[in-house]
C-alpha cells in the first residue's frame, strides 16, 4: 500500500507560498563524502523513527538524511552472541534506501567501535551517530552514556576517535545536547573534541540534560559553538515546528544544517513542505483529512507486517495519538484509540475519526 502522494503533490501545486519571508540561501551539507541536501536531518527518535516511520518520511521526500532510534552496543553483541538476532531497533536497516544514519550508544569505546564497524562495513549504512545527549536515567545513571558523557570530554574524544578507525570511510558524528546542566555548559569544548577525534558533523541539541525538555532550545548557544568549528558542519536542533521556524533558523543562526524530531511525529511530511519552503518554492499544503486516514492506514499495516496483528496494535496506538495532535477531536481519538486491541477496533476507530 503506497501512501497516496499523487493527491498531496497536486494539492500542493496550487498551493500559495506559505511564508511572506524569503529564503535563505542554504548549502547541502557535507558529512565525510556524503552530500545532505537539503540540510535538513530527521533526528533519531527511541520508541518512534523505526522503519515504518521512515518509509513514510521517505515517501514525502524533503529529509537530507535520516536516522534509526538509537540502538545500545552492548545490547547488540549481547543478542547477536547469545540469540543470533539484531536488535529490534535495526528493523529494515539492512535493505532500505539510503542515505541512513543509526545511532549508536554506550560508554565503551571498543564496544562502540566493534558495532560501529559492523554498521559500516556488514550493514553499509550512510553514517555512524553516537549519542551524547540522553538525558534519560536508565541511560545517563545506570549506564554512564548519552549525556553523562558531557562531564568526561577525554572520554568523549576516546569513543569518537575509536569509533571513526574502525568505521572509515563511513563518517561518524555526534548529537550532544549544551552541557549537563546551565553550570556546567561545555558545547563548545565537546564539538572541539568531536572534531579533533575526527568526527565528520556535530547536532546539537539546544537544551542542557537537566533541561530535559523544558523551557526552549537555546539557539544562540548553538550559534557560538560555529566559529570553534574548523572543518565539520554545525547541525542545530530544537523546537523547530514549521517552515517559517526552519527558515529563520538559517536567517539568524550560524548553523549548517537543522534536524527536526517531535513536530515531524504528526507531520511526517513537514521536511517536504520545509524543502520546498527552502527552495523559495510554494509550500504545500497539509494532507486532506482523507489523505492522512490512508497514512495512519498504511503506517498500521507496517507495523503489522513486522510486528504481527496483536504487538502491531498495540505498538500502532502511540503513533496513532501523534497522528491526531493539533486536529479537531484529537482528544477524543487519543482516548479511543489508545485502547484499541484489535485490528477490527482499530480501523473502526480510525474509520469513524478520519471519515471520507
Ligand atoms: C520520544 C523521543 C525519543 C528520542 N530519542 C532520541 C534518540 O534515540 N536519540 C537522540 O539522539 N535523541 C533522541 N531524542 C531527542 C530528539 O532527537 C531531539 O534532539 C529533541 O526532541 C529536540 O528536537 P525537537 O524539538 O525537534 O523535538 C528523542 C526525543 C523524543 C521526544
Amino acid at each position: 500500500m503506497k501512501i497516496p502522494s499523487s493527491t498531496w503533490q497536486h494539492a500542493a501545486s496550487a498551493a500559495a507560498v506559505a511564508d511572506s519571508q524569503p529564503a535563505p540561501r542554504v548549502q547541502p551539507l557535507k558529512i565525510g563524502p556524503l552530500v545532505v541536501d537539503p540540510p535538513v536531518l530527521q533526528a533519531p527518535m527511541a520508541g518512534f523513527t523505526n522503519f515504518a516511520y521512515r518509509q513514510i518520511v521517505r515517501q514525502f521526500g524533503g529529509a537530507g538524511l535520516q536516522a534509526t532510534e538509537m540502538v545500545h552496543a552492548k545490547g547488540f553483541l549481547w543478542l547477536e552472541n547469545e540469540a543470533d538476532e539484531l536488535p529490534e531497533r535495526l528493523w529494515g536497516v539492512a535493505e532500505e534506501a539510503r542515505p541512513l544514519a543509526v545511532q549508536i550508544w554506550d560508554n565503551d569505546p571498543a564496544t562502540l567501535a566493534e558495532v560501529g564497524a559492523k554498521l559500516a562495513h556488514e550493514f553499509r549504512v550512510s553514517v555512524v551517530d553516537i549519542n551524547f545527549g540522553c538525558p534519560v536515567k536508565q541511560v545517563t545513571e545506570k549506564a554512564h552514556s548519552g549525556s553523562y558523557l558531557l562531564r568526561y570530554p577525554d572520554r568523549v574524544g576516546a569513543i569518537v576517535e575509536r569509533v571513526v578507525a574502525a568505521c572509515a570511510p563511513t563518517p561518524v558524528t555526534a548529537k550532544i545536547r549544551l552541557g549537563c546542566s546551565r553550570s556546567s555548559m561545555n558545547a563548545i569544548e565537546i564539538a572541539q573534541v568531536v572534531e579533533q577525534a575526527g568526527g565528520a558533523a556535530l547536532t546539537v541539541h539546544g537544551r542542557t540534560a537537566a533541561d530535559f525538555f523544558s523551557g526552549s532550545a537555546d539557539w544562540d548557544r548553538i550559534s557560538e559553538i560555529k566559529p570553534h568549528l574548523k572543518r565539520i558542519p554545525l547541525i542545530g536542533n530544537g523546537d523547530l515546528a514549521s517552515p517559517a521556524a526552519v527558515l529563520n533558523a538559517f536567517a539568524r543562526y550560524d548553523v549548517d544544517g537543522v534536524m527536526i524530531a517531535r513536530a515531524a511525529l504528526n507531520k511526517p511530511w513537514l521536511f517536504a513542505q520545509v524543502k520546498a519552503a527552502l527552495a523559495g518554492e510554494p509550500v504545500p499544503p497539509d494532507p486532506t483529512l482523507e489523505d492522512e486516514r490512508s497514512l495512519l492506514l498504511h503506517h498500521y499495516s507496517l507495523v503489522c507486517e513486522r510486528f504481527g496483528e496483536s504487538k502491531g496494535t498495540v505498538l500502532m496506538r502511540k503513533y496513532a495519538c501523534c497522528y491526531a495532535q493539533g486536529r479537531a477531536g484529537a482528544r477524543e481519538f487519543r482516548t479511543r484509540v489508545s485502547k484499541v486491541a484489535s485490528p477490527a477496533e482499530f480501523h473502526l476507530v480510525v474509520e469513524e475519526s478520519f471519515p471520507r
